[in-house]
C-alpha cells in the first residue's frame, strides 16, 4: 500500500491584538526567541521581558499605524499558529520573511507560504521580489531557489532577489 503524506491546510491570516497572542503562544512553544525576534539582554529562553519584547516589536513594526513598516501575518497550518510571514517594502523592492515552529519545519509549508506571499507582494504593485538569509540556512535556500530567484552569495550572506514585472 502506498501512503501519500497529507498536505496540510496553510493559510495566512493578518495580524491583529488576537492573532499576535495565538502568534506568542506558537514561539514559545516551539521556536527559540533569537530565530523569531531581535535579541534582549539577560537569561536564555522565553523571559516575561522576552514576551514583552516579542508583542512591542510586532505592534511597533505593524500594528501601530503611526510606526509601522511591514505586513505581517500569522502562518495558520490546520487552523493553528505555527509561525509568521512579513513584506516589507523597500522602494521598489518588497522584502519578505517567515519564521515557522521547529515541528512544522520540513512537511512544505514554508513553499506554500513563500507562494502566498508572492501574490501578495504581486499585488501590492513592488517591482522586486527580495529575501535574505544566512549561507547555512539550506532549507531558506532551497525555498528562494525554487522560486526561481537570482542567488547572490556574499561570504555568509545569501541575497535573493526575483523581478515582479512584466
Ligand atoms: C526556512 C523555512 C521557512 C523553510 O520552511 P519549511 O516549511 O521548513 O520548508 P519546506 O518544507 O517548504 O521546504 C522548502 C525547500 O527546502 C528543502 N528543505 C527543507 N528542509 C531542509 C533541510 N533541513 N535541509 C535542506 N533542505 C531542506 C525542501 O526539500 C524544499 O526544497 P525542494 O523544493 O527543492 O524540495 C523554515 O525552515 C524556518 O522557519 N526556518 C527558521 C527561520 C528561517 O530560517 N527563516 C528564513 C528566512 S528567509
Amino acid at each position: 500500500m502506498r501512503f501519500t503524506p497529507r498536505v496540510p491546510d496553510v493559510t495566512l491570516t493578518p495580524l491583529d491584538e488576537e492573532s499576535l497572542v495565538r502568534l506568542l503562544v506558537a514561539a514559545v512553544a516551539d521556536a527559540d526567541p533569537l530565530e523569531v525576534m531581535p535579541p534582549v539582554d539577560g537569561p536564555d529562553g522565553w523571559t516575561d521581558r522576552r514576551r514583552d519584547a516579542f508583542l512591542a516589536f510586532h505592534r511597533h513594526r505593524t500594528l501601530d499605524p503611526a510606526t509601522a513598516v511591514e505586513r505581517t501575518w500569522v502562518i495558520d497550518v490546520d487552523g493553528a499558529a505555527a509561525g509568521a510571514a512579513r513584506l516589507e517594502r523597500h522602494g521598489d523592492d518588497v522584502e519578505a520573511g517567515i519564521w515557522l515552529g521547529r515541528t512544522r519545519r520540513g512537511q512544505g509549508v514554508g513553499k506554500r507560504v513563500m507562494q502566498l506571499l508572492l501574490d501578495a507582494a504581486k499585488q501590492g504593485g513592488a517591482a522586486r521580489f527580495v529575501a535574505s538569509t544566512t549561507a547555512d540556512n539550506h532549507s531558506a535556500r532551497s525555498l528562494l531557489d525554487g522560486l526561481g530567484a537570482a542567488m547572490t552569495v556574499n561570504q555568509d550572506e545569501v541575497f535573493a532577489a526575483l523581478p515582479l514585472s512584466g
